[in-house]
């Protein structure tokens, strides 16, 4: 992460809250996690933990594929640069609009989820007379476990065909004549920090794909294992060994050779987290603090409209003061540690950034950063409530600062409203 004179610097710059991306940190996590994964899978980034288009654009420089899971998403990535032989698609109940325009664009495949959406992707494929890739998005009765519910591990869950739907699918795919049955894609579990388990679902997974490929007659072009590197969060989480990923994901690439799998089946991860949660850092300006019954509260100008994942999941995410001067001011620098409640502006107390953040008591002026906000942050909250501004989105690369978007004024969403009544 950059040293904290760009925090300062973006602050002037852009005025508080903020989110900033430091696009130095996600280059180099698309080298880590390539070299980790090995060159016989391609990574797509899973567009929904950022789609900020700054973001999206920059990876293209890198040569990744995109997972896009609304036809907004697939704009933005198609305006980033990336050609349809690129993009995935997959997302538990897309809309006629959605397919018919995930169609139109041509994409490399659509993961399908459901019988219902084979249908009505048959007839609009059969209607704009395409021929088009499907993969089948399967939830075996195995997986990985999650600490926190984000997709929902093994079990019952909204995404996927389970086995024996999906066979009774296989059976009868002739009966969808313009849908080329060529993939499958299995994403149970977000978050993993466990490397062991990643290879052994991935291993699992393409047996899967190998075993139904075999007995329902289909040529595979696709094997797609969906995301779930994770990233520490809480202090004490130990981070993924991309050591033992390497070499295991490699005995898989081999074991995959050697049961005649054809090297130009694509094996595709959909990281998201991984590529850019640690970049990202939601900064906001103390405005002032007070004690209620013995607690410390320190209340900022940002809250969970802008960072809803610390209360949406109940994980805290690291804060930190920053240090340095503010202002003209310089910090008391022998604070001893508090427990801290960071709290928001709004009228809930569910607006809770921090519930005990061990910190020196900060003072007004002061910039606090909360860490790892780089995947779903922003785009993952809910910015209206309450009618405050929006934050900046700020990129850093090589010490140089931009803005990636510009917040739109509360002025112009009133604008964007209209009284009939
Ligand atoms: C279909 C799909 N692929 C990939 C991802 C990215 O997962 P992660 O951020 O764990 O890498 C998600 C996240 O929800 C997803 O739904």
């Amino acid at each position: 992460m950059k040293g904290d004179s760009v925090l300062e610097r973006a602050a002037r710059r852009f005025g508080t809250p903020f989110y900033l991306y430091d696009f130095d940190v996600i280059e180099a996590h698309v080298h880590v996690l390539r070299a980790a994964v090995g060159p016989r899978f391609e990574l797509a980034y899973a567009v929904k933990a950022n789609p900020s288009l700054g973001i999206l654009s920059f990876l293209r420089k890198f040569g990744l594929s995109s997972d896009v899971a609304s036809r907004g998403e697939l704009l933005a990535v198609r305006r980033a640069g990336c050609p349809p032989s690129k993009i995935f698609s997959t997302g538990p109940a897309k809309s006629d609009a959605d397919l018919e325009t995930l169609v139109r664009a041509g994409v490399s495949q659509i993961h399908v989820e459901g019988e219902w959406e084979l249908e009505r992707l048959e007839e609009i494929a059969k209607r704009a007379r395409r021929a088009v890739r499907v993969g089948l998005r399967l939830n075996p009765p195995w997986g990985i476990a999650e600490k926190r519910t984000i997709i929902g591990g093994p079990g019952a869950k909204k995404f996927g065909f389970d086995i024996p739907s999906a066979r009774e699918i296989l059976r009868r795919k002739s009966s969808f004549p313009h849908l080329d049955v060529c993939g499958f894609q299995v994403f149970n579990a977000s978050n993993v920090l466990d490397e062991r388990l990643l290879v052994e679902n991935t291993r699992r997974v393409l047996s899967l794909a190998l075993s139904l490929s075999k007995k329902y007659d289909v040529s595979l072009r696709t094997v797609d294992f969906g995301g779930g590197f994770g990233v520490p969060y809480a202090d004490g989480e130990k981070r993924l060994d991309l050591g033992i990923l390497r070499r295991g994901l490699g005995d898989v690439a081999r074991e995959a050779r050697a049961s005649g799998l054809p090297d130009s089946t694509r094996l595709v991860f959909e990281p998201g987290r991984f590529l850019v949660a640690e970049a990202g850092q939601y900064v906001v300006r103390v405005l002032g603090t007070k004690r209620s019954r013995g607690v410390d509260y320190v209340l900022v100008d940002g809250g969970v409209h802008h960072f809803l994942r610390p209360v949406l999941f109940q994980s805290p995410h690291r804060a930190r003061l920053v240090p340095g001067k503010t202002g003209d001011r310089p910090r008391r620098s022998s604070h001893s540690q508090k427990s801290l409640v960071l709290a928001g502006p709004l009228c809930t107390s569910l607006d809770v950034l921090h519930p005990a953040a061990r910190l020196p008591l900060p003072e007004r002026g002061d910039l606090l950063a909360f860490e790892n906000a780089g995947a779903y942050g922003y785009t993952e909250s809910m910015p209206l409530f309450l009618s405050h501004e929006w934050p900046a989105e700020v990129g850093v690369r090589r010490g140089h600062l931009a803005l990636l978007r510009r917040p739109p004024s509360v002025a112009r969403l009133l604008a964007a409203q209209r009284q009939p009544f």
